[in-house]
């Protein structure tokens, strides 16, 4: 499983932490930024990790910014990206069974490391219990399907 990990400055910290468990755990991963505090506009990051998961580029994203929020709206407007904001472990892991969540998002203004490294864990090792969720998951396409032209010009 290869992971897009990106964050705007107000999850830079947090980001930075995300990758180190990552790498002590032989996750490989992508990191799209931003590289300093120096602060950015969330929607930039939150596209970046969207577009790899969406792509294959990577099978999962986790998406760090001051409250996590802004990240989880920018890339729930990609197409196919359920990105889901957890802040508990109870939460991170219903994301995965039921929810099928491709992309985690925290915020580092939230909650401290020691929690978000428990949910990275969680997150990271639960699977998607498919069945009646799966044709939840499926409706929320259905939606998409509904709502989003991708591409397509606007009729005249
Ligand atoms: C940046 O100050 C902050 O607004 C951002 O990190 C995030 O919390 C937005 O949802």
């Amino acid at each position: 499983m290869r992971v897009a990990v990106a964050a705007d400055h107000g999850g830079f910290r947090l980001k930075m932490a995300v990758t180190g468990w990552l790498k002590e755990a032989g996750v490989p991963y992508d990191d799209l930024g931003t590289f300093s505090e120096e602060a950015v506009d969330y929607p930039d990051q939150a596209l970046a990790v969207a577009e790899a998961v969406r792509s294959g580029a990577c099978d999962r994203g986790i998406l760090c910014c001051g409250t996590g929020i802004g990240v989880s709206i920018a890339a729930n407007k990609v197409p196919g990206i359920r990105a889901a904001l957890c802040h508990d472990t109870f939460s991170a892991r219903a994301a995965r069974e039921h929810n099928d969540a491709n992309v985690l998002t925290m915020g580092q203004r939230v909650i401290g490391p020691g929690l978000a490294e428990e949910i990275v864990r969680v997150w990271l090792s639960a699977s998607f219990q498919g069945g009646r969720h799966a044709r939840r998951v499926g409706k929320i396409a259905q939606i998409e399907t509904k709502y989003c032209r991708c591409g397509v010009e606007e009729e005249k």
